[in-house]
């Protein structure tokens, strides 16, 4: 069952991300400035949300499939895109059993992979459904920021994290998987993957007149880790 953000309010969450502060003016600027060239490429939008990566993939000329565990959202990318896209619900915490092997050249998966206690099924898929020279690209909270509400205070275990975000104007429960950075990077290895970029992100300059305060912190604070990886 997806969390209640992405599923009972499925709607407000695609129109708050729309031009928010943290996906809109810090989190796609940042990962869209770490992708290579997409015209041509076969690109898997994995945690498509309401379809904000895949619109982008699109007018880039990528062949695009979208997968996302929330029933309303794949209804949504659905609707919005028709026949130009592939889109299916599925929980990308069981690999991604429907993919064939050597079949896409980039998967992106941003904000996501933190919703999963265990990466190992889907980073071993990843590295499966990878052609020879295919990049993997995922966004997650930073392990810095995660510890601050760390329940035990033991940075070296993994913990599940409950926390009420107001992202859609209202505080909503959510919850998920903090780890660190040893663990991320050892199920990436494991994978036989290997990080061929990392960026700790940069928000937008129209962040700054938008929101000073909020620009100023995200300038001197981290708040999301991007990584790249490609076949080991
Ligand atoms: C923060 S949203 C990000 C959505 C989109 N990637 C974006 O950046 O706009 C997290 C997404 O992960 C999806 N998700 C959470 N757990 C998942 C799982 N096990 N399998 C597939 N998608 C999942 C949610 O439904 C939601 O769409």
């Amino acid at each position: 069952m997806s969390a209640p953000m992405y599923h009972q309010f499925a709607s407000q969450y695609a129109e708050a991300v729309q031009d928010n502060i943290y996906n809109a003016l810090l989190e796609r600027p940042s990962m869209q400035a770490m992708l290579p060239a997409l015209q041509g490429k076969r690109v898997l939008d994995l945690a498509c949300g309401s379809g904000i990566y895949s619109e982008y993939f699109l007018a880039q000329g990528a062949q695009v499939t979208a997968v996302d565990l929330s029933e309303p959202f794949v209804a949504m990318v659905k609707a919005r895109f028709a026949d130009q896209l592939q889109a299916y619900a599925a929980d990308m915490g069981q690999g991604l059993p429907q993919e064939a092997d050597n079949s896409f050249d980039v998967v992106v998966c941003p904000l996501a992979i933190h919703y999963l206690e265990d990466l190992q099924p889907l980073f071993n898929d990843i590295r499966r459904i990878l052609k020879p020279g295919g990049q993997f690209f995922f966004s997650t909270h930073h392990p810095l920021v995660d510890f601050e509400v760390s329940p035990s205070g033991n940075y070296f275990q993994r913990e599940l994290i409950v926390e009420e975000w107001d992202t859609i104007g209202q505080p909503v429960e959510v919850q998920f998987y903090r780890r660190s950075l040893t663990e991320l990077f050892a199920a990436i290895a494991q994978a036989g993957m290997v990080v061929a970029n990392l960026s700790e992100g940069k928000p937008a300059e129209a962040m700054k007149e938008r929101d000073p305060e909020c620009y100023q912190r995200l300038s001197t604070h981290p708040n999301f880790l991007f990584v790249e990886c490609v076949v080991g």
